[in-house]
C-alpha cells in the first residue's frame, strides 16, 4: 500500500479477528515506530509487546477505554530523565512528541501490512506498570491494540483544512 493511501484510508479498529499476530509483523510495527523522529535523537521509549492471552485478559481488564479482543497489545513507554544519548536533560514537550511520532509510524505501517489497530489511553497506568514489571524511569503512555480489523472501511473523511491553517500570519487563510 502507498503511504498516501494508509494516511487516508487508516482508522481505528472496533472488531479485531482472533487469530495470532505473526512476530514478525508485530515486530515490523517495532522497526516503524523507532524511524520516527526524537529531540536530539534522544531515542527515549519502550514498547512492551504483549501477545500471551492470559496477559491479554488482564491488561483488557486494566483498559476501560479498549472496545474488543485485540490480538496483541504494544505499550508504548518514555524513558524519564535525563536523554540517554547526551547525558542532558530532556524537554517533556519534545519527548512526547517523539513518542507521538512513533505511535503514528506504528499505526500506518500497521495499516500497510494490513492490521488493524486502535490507540488506547484510557487505562490504568500505574496497575499496568506494575502488572508488565516496568522500571521506574520508564513512564506507561499508551496501549496500542492490534489485530486484524473485522470492520468494514470506513467512508474517506472530508475534512477542511482552512479552519485549522492559517498562512503567513494568524487570521489569514
Ligand atoms: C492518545 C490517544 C488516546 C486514545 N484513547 C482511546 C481510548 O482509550 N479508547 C478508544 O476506544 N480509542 C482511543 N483513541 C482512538 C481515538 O478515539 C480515535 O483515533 C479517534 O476517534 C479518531 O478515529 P480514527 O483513529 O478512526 O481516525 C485514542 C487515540 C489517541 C491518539
Amino acid at each position: 500500500m502507498e503511504v498516501v493511501e494508509a494516511i487516508y484510508t487508516r482508522q481505528s479498529t472496533r472488531l479485531f479477528k482472533q487469530n495470532p499476530i505473526p512476530v514478525e509483523s508485530l515486530k515490523q510495527l517495532i522497526e516503524a515506530a523507532v524511524r520516527a523522529p526524537t529531540a536530539s535523537n534522544a531515542q527515549n521509549w519502550m514498547f512492551g509487546i504483549v501477545t500471551d492471552p492470559i496477559k491479554l485478559k488482564s491488561l483488557r481488564s486494566l483498559s476501560p477505554g479498549l472496545i474488543g479482543h485485540p490480538a496483541a497489545m504494544i505499550l508504548f513507554c518514555i524513558r524519564t530523565g535525563t536523554n540517554p544519548q547526551t547525558g542532558e536533560p530532556q524537554i517533556p514537550e519534545y519527548t512526547w512528541m517523539g513518542i507521538g511520532s512513533a505511535l503514528q509510524n506504528c499505526l500506518i505501517m500497521a495499516h500497510s501490512i494490513g492490521l488493524g489497530t486502535r490507540p488506547i489511553g484510557s487505562y490504568h497506568k500505574k496497575g499496568v506498570a506494575i502488572y508488565l514489571n516496568l522500571p521506574e524511569n520508564f513512564l506507561p503512555v499508551l496501549i496500542v491494540a492490534v489485530g486484524e480489523s473485522l470492520d468494514e472501511p470506513r467512508k474517506p473523511r472530508s475534512i477542511n483544512i482552512d479552519k485549522v491553517t492559517f498562512w503567513e500570519e494568524w487570521g489569514e487563510s
